[in-house]
């Protein structure tokens, strides 16, 4: 059976991206096995120089027990994706972009030599191969007509950047047109059906 790790970001009582996760364990429970981490109860270890400084002076092999003990975080963090054959990422957009708990996520596991190399004469290489990616995001506003935002490009090339391709179901414009609120929550999980069906084939 496929594993599937859903990340989920919903910190507001009535999330509707809680509603979208929801609608994605209905619908892919008995498919894959599913992992799933809460980031408002496990937020990610922020990149402060305690650990920061670890990741960048020395390669992982050459860890102390110590410095492991420090990075054990992040450590399980990026194996937990390495154990996935899809991920789901679930969150909401805040200020144009991903919310900072998002964030350290993606922080704690674009790592060097577990999911990207660096490869001499080829350039930087995505390691996670073998994967695929599906965003579940909700935005109040709508970006349909060109308005900038921020959150589906970082969110896509920083999954591109470690090998693995992604589709994103967006629910934006849930706060403009409040009056259309039902008919987007519904396309989106219209949406969900249809790539559970493809990806879970
Ligand atoms: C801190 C914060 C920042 C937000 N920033 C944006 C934004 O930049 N653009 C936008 O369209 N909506 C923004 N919103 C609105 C949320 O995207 C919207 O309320 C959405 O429904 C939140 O997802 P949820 O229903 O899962 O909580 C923001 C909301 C919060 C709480």
């Amino acid at each position: 059976m496929t594993k599937t790790l859903i990340v989920s970001y919903t910190p507001r009582i009535g999330s509707y991206t809680k509603q979208l996760v929801d609608e994605f364990i209905k619908l892919a429970s008995n498919k894959t096995e599913i992992t799933f981490l809460d980031l408002t109860t496990s937020p990610p270890d922020l990149l402060l120089p305690d650990n920061l400084n670890i990741i960048w002076s020395k390669d992982e092999s050459k860890y102390t027990k110590k410095e492991k003990k420090r990075l054990s975080n992040h450590t399980q963090l990026t194996q937990q994706v390495l154990d996935a054959d899809i991920i789901v990422l679930a969150s909401p957009m805040y200020n144009f972009s991903l919310p900072a708990t998002v964030k350290a996520w993606i922080d704690a596991i674009v790592v060097n030599n577990k999911t990207f190399a660096f490869v001499e004469g080829v350039g930087f290489k995505g390691l996670c191969t073998d994967k695929k990616a599906i965003i579940l995001a909700v935005a109040g506003g709508d970006y349909s007509s060109n308005q900038e935002e921020y959150f589906s490009s970082t969110i896509k090339k920083n999954f591109e950047y470690i090998g693995i391709p992604s589709k994103q179901v967006s629910a934006f414009g849930v706060t403009q047109y409040p009056e259309n609120r039902e008919v987007i929550i519904a396309n989106a999980k219209k949406e969900i059906s249809d790539l559970i069906d493809s990806y879970y084939a």
